[in-house]
């Protein structure tokens, strides 16, 4: 926002008088009389749609556990950066099928890259998430799938995307999650070295090394995250003027 000339506040819970109870459509009502936007990160997505019915300026999502659209557009700039387009290339992702994938099962398949989730029993994708990608690969001419095997997911890839085990608000479930994905679901120079030799490693930040991505693959050659971490900016940049 002050890149663009604008000013922004942060108001975290405790902040506003959603701390002392008031519901989160009276917040809407209120903020919407002092601001031009909001953007909103929340642990339950229930809340977002809340605020968007509520408020009478835009709400934009900045993560719920559900979702995180302005990561993918940041991926696929930076994809677009690396690679010069999406057709024929396939991105895999390995982890939890959690807001991160849902977002980049939508993005991927609107632009016509195939996605390839790995992730284990119980952690898959949301459903509806997945039905709507399917819907717009028939439109892009892309394909989404699931594979239980990570290497096999890995296979000729172009792309190898992972997130951290544990999201934020998931904390009390850190040593069930890791157990289930450890060491299977882990990004590792062996899977790297399955996909293509050009291959790009892509995660959102921040990482764990030792959990869901060794340090030689982070800090290794392959990974673009650096670049991926400053195109968050330009694409937030790019939302903000469009909506404001
Ligand atoms: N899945 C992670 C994404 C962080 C950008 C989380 O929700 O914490």
């Amino acid at each position: 926002m002050r890149q663009l000339g604008g000013y922004a506040l942060y108001l975290s819970w405790t902040d506003l008088q959603l701390g002392r109870g008031e519901t989160v459509a009276d917040t809407a009502r209120t903020i919407s009389r002092y601001v031009d936007g909001i953007v909103a990160r929340v642990n339950i997505h229930h809340t977002l749609i809340e605020l968007a019915e509520y408020a009478t300026v835009p709400v934009m999502n900045a993560l719920s556990d559900l979702d995180h659209p302005l990561q993918t557009l940041a991926d696929l700039m930076t994809i677009l950066e690396k690679k010069g387009g999406f057709e024929g290339l396939k991105l895999c992702y390995i982890g939890d099928g959690n807001n991160v994938c849902n977002s980049l099962l939508i993005g991927c398949s609107k632009v016509g890259l195939d996605m390839v989730v790995s992730c284990p029993e119980g952690y898959e994708p949301n459903p509806e998430f997945l039905d709507n990608a399917r819907r717009n690969c028939k439109a892009s001419g892309s394909n989404v799938k699931l594979e239980r095997n990570p290497r096999e997911a890995a296979a000729d890839a172009d792309i190898i995307y992972t997130d951290v085990i544990v999201s934020m608000g998931q904390e009390s479930d850190r040593e069930r999650k890791l157990e289930t994905f450890l060491p299977e679901y882990q990004v590792n120079s062996e899977i790297i070295e399955a996909a293509k030799g050009d291959v790009i490693f892509m995660h959102p930040l921040p990482c764990r090394r030792g959990e869901e991505v060794t340090g030689p693959v982070i800090d290794g050659p392959a990974s673009v995250v650096w670049d991926q971490a400053e195109n968050r900016l330009h694409t937030t940049k790019a939302i903000l003027t469009l909506i404001l």
